[in-house]
């Protein structure tokens, strides 16, 4: 069994009354069990964490780079800002997949740089809580 971190960044823990229009009505809670409903079919062992905390998420993707684990990442607010973020995240040596529950492409224009994009793998936007699910397949076929 393949050990996959999914990790969501900042204000991801008030999903299901966080601008529900916007990100669906699913709390993260909720997604967590979507998660690892599917990887057991598909045969993962997913480690599911959240932090508003920019350096606890650093810690966590310094964590995964020593492990070699394959990464699964909202970085929610970060995405646009945080070059911290993306250092840590070039570090990894497994594929990392950058997912997010809206499309900030169809956003507000300061949600059209990621600084994430160009060190994944790939990105899978606006799906709601299914990009997760997305992101999980797509992994599993790398
Ligand atoms: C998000 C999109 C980001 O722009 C925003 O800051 C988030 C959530 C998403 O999942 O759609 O917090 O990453």
């Amino acid at each position: 069994m393949r050990k996959v971190m999914i990790l969501n960044g900042p204000n991801l823990d008030q999903l299901g009354t966080r601008e529900a229009d916007v990100y669906g009505t699913l709390t993260l809670a909720e997604i967590e069990s979507l998660c690892k409903a599917a990887a057991v079919t598909l045969d993962f062992e997913i480690d599911f964490r959240q932090s508003n905390d920019e350096a606890t998420l650093i810690g966590w993707l310094h964590e995964a780079a020593k492990s070699e684990l394959p990464v699964i990442m909202n970085p929610a607010a970060f995405t646009h800002y945080s070059i911290a973020i993306r250092d840590a995240a070039a570090m990894l040596t497994a594929p990392l997949i950058e997912v997010h529950l809206s499309n900030p492409i169809a956003r507000e224009e300061f949600r059209h740089t990621s600084f994430i994009s160009g060190i994944a793998k790939g990105t899978i936007s606006g799906f709601g809580a299914n990009s997760y699910l997305l992101a999980l397949s797509a992994l599993a076929k790398l």
